[in-house]
């Protein structure tokens, strides 16, 4: 693509870069989340035993916002359950399942939302999710997910890791192509301005 700044006049750039800071802002409002940032959604490493307290606790999660479990749909799949069957990790009676490997989970509400996988034995292995979204406090927690847990010694502790880090939400944005179309009617509004002068 050619560079606008040789196409256009200055004046008509700075309307193509405002229009697309506008669409970036907007987008900013509802994110789509890739779950534990993992492109698969899966039984936790020895290593990172806690990979989904930890990813919860260090994000905010709104409505619009939606969550991306990926994962083999043969090997897994996802199941929103009660606070209870989630300390428990009973996977009877789910309030949602999804097993096609690319599962979508739009947050509508505020609340407290609780995932596990629904292959036997992998709960008690702590793949297991657990959000609060919105202005919500937590009402239920599963002790080994729990805070305390976190601070344990075997992991790392978060403020060395991730001390200086702003933790940029780690998403794609959940609209993509917007930002293509606003800044393709930028660069069109630009060439036409700029075709008249
Ligand atoms: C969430 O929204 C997407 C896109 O609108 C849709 O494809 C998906 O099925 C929804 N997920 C659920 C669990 O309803
Ligand atoms: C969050 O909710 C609490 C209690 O419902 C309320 O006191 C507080 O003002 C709320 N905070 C925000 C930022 O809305």
């Amino acid at each position: 693509m050619a560079n606008l700044g040789t196409l256009c006049p200055r004046h008509c750039f700075l309307l193509a870069v405002l229009l697309l800071s506008l669409s970036v802002q907007t987008k900013v409002l509802s994110y789509q989340y890739k779950v534990g940032d993992l492109n698969a959604w899966g039984i936790p490493s020895s290593s990172n035993p806690q990979i989904y307290a930890k990813w919860s606790k260090y994000h905010t999660f709104g409505i619009g916002d939606s969550l991306l479990f990926l994962y083999p749909p043969s090997q897994d799949s996802v199941i929103q359950v009660k606070a209870e069957s989630y300390n428990s990790c009973n996977l009877k009676d789910p309030i949602l399942y999804m097993n096609n490997g690319n599962s979508l989970f739009n947050i509508t509400a505020e609340g407290e939302y609780f995932f596990t996988s629904g292959k036997p034995g992998h709960c008690e292995q702590r793949q297991r999710l657990h959000i609060l979204a919105g202005n919500v406090t937590a009402t239920a927690f599963a002790p080994s997910d729990g805070p305390s847990a976190l601070s344990d010694s075997s992991a790392p502790s978060y403020p060395t890791v991730f001390g200086t880090i702003p933790a940029p939400p780690s998403s794609s944005p959940s609209s993509p192509l917007s930002v293509s179309v606003v800044s393709t009617i930028g660069f069109v509004v630009c060439a036409l301005i700029g075709g008249t002068m």
